[in-house]
């Protein structure tokens, strides 16, 4: 998976010396702070005129830059080409932040869910809540239900939701602490749309984690993953009304819990329908790296020079009307 990539273009001291100079490694981007990038979504409940002109002078360009069938206008997201980080705001009780710094690629899986007006939508592994407030950049939800297993995570979440979101939209937001697993039995066929952002082996924080008992207990959990991750979109499935839409995400680029746990979902129900999502790869292919998955519904963005996003793997399901 991690490859050497080689730039290869014309120069001064022959073609293999220069080959050997532009190479990068994905696995040091991936493992380098220095290396990564930081997108800036905006708060559309908090928006300020200076600052996007403060970006713009700094040469941060729009995301997706509207190419996208799906992308709603309210949802504004600035990167630069460079490793630039904006200092994150402070929390303060009663004040709106202006931006939410976020890997740019955990947008997909929130565009994939083309979240309208109205719709009930479940985002099942919530904390610390940033596609939860990126849902409520794109649309105004009927109901938004956010849930968490992790207690403290949860605090962490509502700290989220206090900051970016005002009074009159938190009335339609409920926060829940059950495990995801219970969820489909408690809720059977109640949301338009599901987000299952699954609990995974988060490459970025585990590669670079330097704990070697840390790496030790994570490399055990690690092979219990595939197992939590099936159930929890067993359960989102039972929650998703039929015709309803469900996208699973991870930031990792295990194939045992991207394209292995949705074969095993798609091989075992007949309702449950692959979504072609290569179309959202094409358009942002100038923002994004992607690596085949072998799979029309699911694409996984890799880090790359000078687009340090991801990893993240997004598919597409929709449950059929008919059982
Ligand atoms: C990848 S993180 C979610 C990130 C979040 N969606 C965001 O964008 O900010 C996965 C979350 O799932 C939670 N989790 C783990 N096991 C769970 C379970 N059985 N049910 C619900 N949530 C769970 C973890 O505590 C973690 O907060």
């Amino acid at each position: 998976m991690y490859s050497e990539v080689s730039k290869d273009r014309p120069c001064v001291f022959g073609k293999m010396f220069c080959r050997k100079v532009r190479t990068t490694r994905r696995r040091d981007i991936l493992i380098s702070p220095s290396c990564w990038q930081y997108a800036i979504l905006l708060n559309r409940f908090n928006y300020s005129f200076e600052l996007e002109k403060d970006l713009h002078l700094k040469g941060y360009h729009t995301l997706f830059q509207g190419s996208l069938p799906y992308y709603p206008k309210s949802m504004k997201c600035y990167l630069s080409r460079t490793p630039d980080r904006m200092p994150s705001e402070r929390h303060q009780i009663g004040i709106l932040k202006k931006y939410y710094l976020l890997n740019a690629a955990s947008l997909l899986p929130v565009l994939a869910l083309e979240l309208r007006d109205g719709e009930k939508v479940l985002d099942l592994c919530s904390a610390p809540g940033g596609k939860s407030i990126a849902l409520l950049q794109c649309a105004y939800p009927g109901y938004l239900h956010c849930n968490e297993h992790d207690s403290l995570r949860l605090r962490w979440l509502r700290q989220t939701l206090e900051s970016f979101i005002p009074q009159p939209l938190v009335k339609v937001i409920k926060v829940s602490e059950l495990d995801g697993r219970e969820m489909g039995d408690a809720q059977p066929e109640m949301f338009d749309k599901v987000l299952v952002d699954a609990p995974c082996s988060n490459d970025r924080s585990w590669l670079f984690s330097s704990d070697s008992q840390k790496a030790a207990c994570r490399i055990s959990q690690r092979r219990n993953l595939p197992v939590l991750q099936v159930e929890l979109l067993r359960s989102a499935i039972k929650a998703l009304r039929p015709g309803g839409l469900l996208v699973y995400s991870t930031c990792t680029l295990s194939k045992a819990e991207n394209q292995d746990v949705i074969s095993e979902i798609l091989n075992s129900y007949t309702n449950i329908m692959p979504v072609d999502i290569k179309e959202m790869a094409r358009t942002c292919s100038q923002d994004f790296t992607f690596a085949p998955t072998g799979q029309e519904c699911g694409l996984l963005v890799i880090p790359d020079k000078g687009k340090a996003w991801g990893p993240m793997y997004v598919a597409k399901l929709k449950k059929s009307w008919t059982t």
